[in-house]
């Protein structure tokens, strides 16, 4: 059986080779980048093949005798949009016959209103169409897209935050741990809503206390003040709004989806707030 990881790069591929270096032999596994020579860097002991979504036949290639892929969704904002670049992989997926793909995807995505999920929902729709077998990993929240609150509390003796909602926060380690569990499990379900339990910034706010000895001031404030705050700190007013806008999906509701999937999934709870958060700051 052969496994292949798309954009393996990313902070996400890392830990998903990582993570799959331990279920399997290492010549199983298959590497692709769209940057080779950094993918050889990260993984001198793997096969290494170039794939870059924009392009069809490099995917094809770079898929060639594989049986099940991990396929890690792009970053939005590249020089081909990212609907484009997922088209090229669900093609490139049916060119080489792979068997089973699991694809990472947006909570809900079907029915989420969340702009980032539009791409997710058309990329699962495209492997429906396509026929091949899958598992649609529906990430929630990574743990580390907090970095400014994270610091803001290690830093200084305040965190503040503007959303109110649920989020499933865990690390992104975890998130790709799961994935990994799923692309080699011999029965696996659709869909997969992975999520820690359902938090607010409150609670964030309450373990980043707790991780970090200190009697924060924990503040909800407008979400223009938090832009403010954002900008104020150093960024510029395009990425303060960028940042500040992060948090919309947890305002809009678009994360509030509990479910015991990644934890069913890992075989264990994930990490509990305080102590990821600990790990994130030790990095
Ligand atoms: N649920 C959440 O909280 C959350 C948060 C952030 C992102 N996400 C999603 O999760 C995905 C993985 O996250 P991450 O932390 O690993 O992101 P990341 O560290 O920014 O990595 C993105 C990866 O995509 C690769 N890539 C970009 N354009 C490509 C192309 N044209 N062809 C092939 N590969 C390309 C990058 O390659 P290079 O190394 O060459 O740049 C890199 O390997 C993101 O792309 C996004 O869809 C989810």
């Amino acid at each position: 059986m052969k496994y292949a990881v798309t954009a393996a790069t990313g902070n996400f591929g890392q830990a998903a080779v990582k993570a799959l270096g331990k279920l399997t032999d290492k010549s199983n596994i298959i590497v692709i980048a769209r940057n080779q020579e950094k993918a050889n860097k990260f993984f001198p002991d793997f096969e290494v093949r170039e794939g870059n979504y924009d392009d069809v036949d490099s995917m094809t290639k770079a898929l060639n005798g594989v049986d099940r892929v991990l396929f890690i969704s792009s970053q939005p904002g590249g020089k081909v949009s990212r609907d484009i670049q997922h088209k090229h992989v669900v093609q490139a997926l049916q060119n080489a016959g792979v068997d089973f793909v699991a694809y990472t995807s947006f909570p809900d995505a079907q029915n989420s209103v969340s702009a980032l999920a539009a791409d997710h929902k058309m990329t699962e729709q495209l492997i429906e169409n396509a026929g091949i077998k899958h598992a649609f990993l529906r990430n929630n929240w990574y743990l580390e897209d907090e970095i400014a609150f994270l610091q803001m509390g290690a830093n200084g003796d305040s965190a503040s935050y503007w959303a109110d909602g649920n989020a499933g926060w865990a690390l992104e380690r975890e998130f790709a741990e799961a994935a990994v569990k799923v692309l080699v499990a011999d029965n696996t379900k659709d869909v997969y809503e992975f999520a820690g339990p359902m938090k607010t910034y409150d609670d964030l706010g309450k373990a980043l206390q707790q991780a970090t000895g200190k009697d924060l001031d924990i503040k909800q404030i407008s979400k223009d003040d938090y832009t403010k705050l954002l900008a104020a700190g150093g960024l510029d007013d395009t990425t303060a709004a960028l940042f500040a806008g992060f948090q919309d999906p947890i305002q809009e509701g678009s994360l509030d989806h509990a479910s015991t999937d990644l934890a069913d999934v890992l075989g264990h709870a994930p990490l509990d707030l305080a102590d990821a958060i600990k790990e994130i700051l030790s990095r």
